[in-house]
């Protein structure tokens, strides 16, 4: 079978400013809430830090000619807001937009086109230290930094993110604790939810005054819940996943709001969800934007409870089917929700703005690369994509994560995501085999 993708569709790689700049002390830069979680003992598996990462902040020419080599037409990477607004408000840092200033000429100028995200995760720590994102006036804050980011560089970035995965900024963040700033207070958590949603609301239209004819759009990682068993209490852990996962975010930005049913649920257990929510909130999140981009790893398997249930038709994957970092690996839901999506909610096109895999190969005697089960993921996951295409999803463009290997968050430098192998001790990069095998997709625009 031949999987082919029209010409204009988008082929790129991904990244964030957190996980691949270092230079956390350069030009200006304020701390966020990740240098300050990353110094919590037991927060990060292997102790470390963004502190160096992959060094792109001094080698991002090199970083560009590699991309180059790998014909990528599109290169998606986030801005560090505490390197515009150290102080989280107030006065810019111009050395900060220097940096990003430049990075987009090199950019354009490799023929590549600049995607940017606005925020994927490295709050100013001033803004936490004043309550993060469960308070209001940190949505208000976000404002005049994307202001500063789009006037100055509005006319050469033309695709603009708002967000990257509110659910795992506000879940993992103020909820679970398991990401910066590491708090475990639930009522913050949705608060922080509403907060997100909110101020990409109140960006995209400062994103359309200052960069006139860009596209605009707001990233969401979806997981999709297949329930183990036909059991209703199967089916109802389903529901309520796909509620607090998905849902509560595509529904609002659909214009929906939050759904009643997952409304329900937080009453049950005490949680005023929507106690953040002001009038006109809703009116704000719903509006217009350009794009839906989609993150997608990996599907979840809902069980409500032992009793009673039907006996499971659908097994916890064993090692041989999961990446490095446990993730099932499950293309058919990946199609399922693109689908979903296209018919679920008003049609619009969709992005892949993130999907890769995490596999620890590294270097042989020979120095190559054999990561072969990212190149089966990478492949399984664009026939879905395909195959979604096939079904009448509108899917414009595929960005792969990551570029490179990164600080992966929680997990340290112990996962490696990238296309392109980083020697840390020596900031070497060696493209893997998946990074071959993905110039050859983008030159022949598409699966053989
Ligand atoms: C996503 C994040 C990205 C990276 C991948 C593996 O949730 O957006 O930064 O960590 O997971």
């Amino acid at each position: 079978m031949k999987y082919t993708f029209p010409p204009d569709f988008v082929w790129g790689a991904a990244t964030s400013s957190y996980q691949i700049e270092g230079a956390t002390r350069t030009g200006g830069r304020g701390p966020s809430i990740w240098d300050t979680f990353a110094a919590r003992p037991g927060a990060i598996k292997d102790g470390t830090n963004g502190d160096v990462a992959c060094e792109h902040y001094h080698h991002y020419p090199h970083d560009i000619a590699l991309m180059r080599s790998l014909g990528l037409q599109a290169y998606r990477f986030s801005i560090a807001w505490p390197r515009i607004v150290p102080g989280g408000t107030g006065a810019v840092e111009p050395r900060g937009l220097d940096f990003y200033d430049r990075l987009v000429d090199a950019l354009l100028a490799a023929g590549i086109a600049p995607w940017a995200t606005l925020y994927h995760w490295d709050l100013p720590q001033p803004l936490e230290d004043r309550g993060g994102w469960p308070v209001r006036a940190t949505a208000e804050a976000f404002v005049p930094y994307a202001d500063a980011v789009t006037r100055r560089l509005g006319d050469r970035v033309k695709h603009w993110i708002t967000h990257n995965e509110p659910w795992c900024a506000s879940t993992l963040g103020y909820l679970t604790g398991e990401h910066a700033p590491g708090r475990k207070e639930p009522a913050a958590a949705l608060a922080a939810a509403h907060h997100l949603l909110l101020s990409h609301g109140l960006v995209v239209p400062v994103v359309r005054a200052n960069s006139p004819g860009a596209k605009v759009g707001i990233t969401l990682n979806l997981t999709p819940a297949t329930p183990a068993s036909p059991s209703p209490l199967d089916a109802e852990a389903a529901r309520r996943f796909d509620g607090a996962f998905n849902r509560w975010f595509l529904d609002p930005v659909h214009g929906h709001g939050y759904p009643k049913d997952v409304v329900a649920d937080y009453a049950a257990a005490g949680i005023d969800a929507l106690a953040a929510v002001r009038a006109g909130d809703l009116e704000t999140i719903a509006v217009a934007t350009d794009f839906l981009g989609v993150n997608y790893y990996t599907r979840h398997i809902a069980r409500g409870g032992e009793a009673g249930n039907a006996p499971r038709v659908v097994e916890e994957p064993g090692p041989d089917r999961r990446t490095d970092i446990g993730w099932e690996v499950h293309a058919e839901s990946f199609r399922a929700l693109l689908v979903r999506l296209a018919t679920e909610y008003p049609p619009q096109p969709l992005f892949i703005t993130e999907n890769g895999a995490a596999t620890h190969d590294g270097p042989g005697a020979d120095g190559r690369i054999v990561d072969t089960r990212r190149v089966r993921y990478l492949a399984e996951h664009l026939e879905a994509v395909a195959a979604a295409r096939a079904a009448g999803a509108r899917v414009d463009g595929y960005f792969a994560w990551s570029l490179m290997d990164n600080f992966e968050w929680a997990w340290g430098y112990t996962q490696r995501f990238g296309l392109v192998w980083v020697d840390y001790a020596t900031q070497a990069r060696v493209p893997k085999d998946s990074a071959h095998w993905f110039r050859d997709v983008i030159a022949r625009g598409g699966l053989g």
